[in-house]
């Protein structure tokens, strides 16, 4: 199916060319941030997403804060296992690019029903990728995770360390990363940037976007947020005997700002005339935070109190992990800016602003249908 909101129209209903971005997820956390970035830019926007784990609110949104250039964003409903509704996308417009970000990304939900995982995020992007070859459009960034580096022999983890994952979510990931690389040995003419995120927290500093997953939160500072609005009893804080400072998980939050900009970056390399061929890079800030630093940050954030429950590792974390941020700032002149205090004061003001948010209450809570 394919919707197309009268707002995000030219007017004539049809898309003019310019410079012109296919953002693939676009409604969901990332990818709103990021679409408001490249409209900050100067670039044209195509939104494509299946709004299975967004709304469309979020995109007009974006289209609002991006003030006269919301003009140039255009928003499609469209799952990528659709494959004749992607032709029918790219049928209208000449992409210079495509923002990867659709997926899904629950990694329970991954372990429990796998084959929906395979063929949401492996089908939809093979189709993806047929679909921009047959276009002639080569050039793509790709939301990888650090979940590729599994349990990580070192930290910081460079882009060169050895690859493994351990569940379907992230299996998703690293075989979509093997397919790019075999893409462009195929093919050389592709140009694909794979960008490792860490943990991305925080939201754009109007408070009018931000994270909403669908169900329970699965991770921390979406979760901290609903105890935070009253939305949930109590943090569980899971594992206190790790190997760290106060015996919680070490992880690198970054904020989804700085993330955006990341993307941006990684869109200019695209456009440079230097061969690329098909790189990764992490997109961190090289500072590993605690659990409970965490929790400490965010109460400072938000004035409120946060009930904790402590309990066992949940199964398949790791103890510590951080990015090496080297080769993004030599390679992509892009380092991270936001501090954790930072990244809590703005994941405040969207919860606060919006603590169901983009969703009425009764829907909030909502499982995928
Ligand atoms: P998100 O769920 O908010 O956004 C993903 C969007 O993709 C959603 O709007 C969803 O509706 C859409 N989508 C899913 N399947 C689709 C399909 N078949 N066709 C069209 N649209 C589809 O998640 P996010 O946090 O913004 O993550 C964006 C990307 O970054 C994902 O690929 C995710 O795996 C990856 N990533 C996220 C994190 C994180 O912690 N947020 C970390 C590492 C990597
Ligand atoms: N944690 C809690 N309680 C919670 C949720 C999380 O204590 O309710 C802890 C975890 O044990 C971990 C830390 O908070 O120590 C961060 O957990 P998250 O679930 O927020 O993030 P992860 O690092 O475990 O995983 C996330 C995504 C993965 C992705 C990875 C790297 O869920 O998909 O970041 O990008 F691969």
């Amino acid at each position: 199916m394919i919707h197309f909101p009268q707002e995000c129209t030219n007017g004539s209903g049809s898309l003019c060319h310019q410079q012109t971005i296919l953002v693939t997820g676009g409604a969901g956390f990332i990818g709103s941030h990021t679409t408001l970035q490249l409209l900050g830019e100067g670039y044209k926007v195509v939104v494509i997403d299946s709004l299975d784990n967004s709304v469309e609110e979020s995109v007009k949104r974006v289209a609002d804060l991006a003030g006269e250039n919301g003009h140039n964003l255009y928003f499609f409903r469209v799952d990528l296992r659709d494959k004749d509704a992607l032709e029918v996308v790219f049928s209208m417009t000449k992409f210079d690019a495509v923002i990867h970000f659709a997926g899904l990304k629950a990694v329970a939900e991954s372990v429990a029903k796998p084959l929906f995982y395979y063929r949401n995020n492996m089908i939809g992007t093979i189709n993806l990728l047929e679909v921009m070859a047959e276009h002639g459009c080569k050039k793509l960034v790709f939301s990888s995770s650090a979940t590729v580096y599994g349990q990580p022999s070192s930290v910081p983890c460079t882009e060169d360390l050895p690859l493994s994952t351990t569940n379907p979510y992230g299996r998703t990931k690293l075989f979509v990363e093997e397919i790019a690389r075999d893409l462009h040995i195929a093919d050389p003419e592709w140009k694909i940037i794979l960008l490792r995120y860490f943990n991305p927290v925080g939201a754009h500093p109007s408070g009018l976007i931000g994270e909403d997953p669908r169900g329970v939160p699965n991770n921390l500072m979406p979760f901290l947020q609903q105890v935070a609005v009253g939305r949930r009893k109590e943090l569980t804080v899971f594992g206190t005997d790790y190997p760290t400072k106060d015996g919680t998980g070490v992880r690198d939050y970054i904020h989804v700002m700085d993330l955006a900009t990341g993307h941006i970056a990684a869109v200019r390399k695209l456009f440079t005339p230097k061969e690329i061929g098909c790189t990764a890079y992490n997109l961190g800030t090289g500072k590993g935070t605690t659990v409970l630093e965490i929790v400490a940050a965010f109460e400072r954030a938000s004035g409120k109190k946060i009930p904790l429950r402590y309990a066992d590792r949940r199964p398949g974390d790791c103890s510590e992990i951080y990015a090496s941020t080297e080769k993004a700032e030599r390679e992509l002149q892009w380092k991270a800016v936001y501090t954790i205090d930072d990244m809590c004061r703005d994941q405040w003001n969207w919860a606060s602003k919006n603590p169901w948010g983009y969703r009425h209450p009764d829907l909030a809570n909502g499982n995928r249908t």
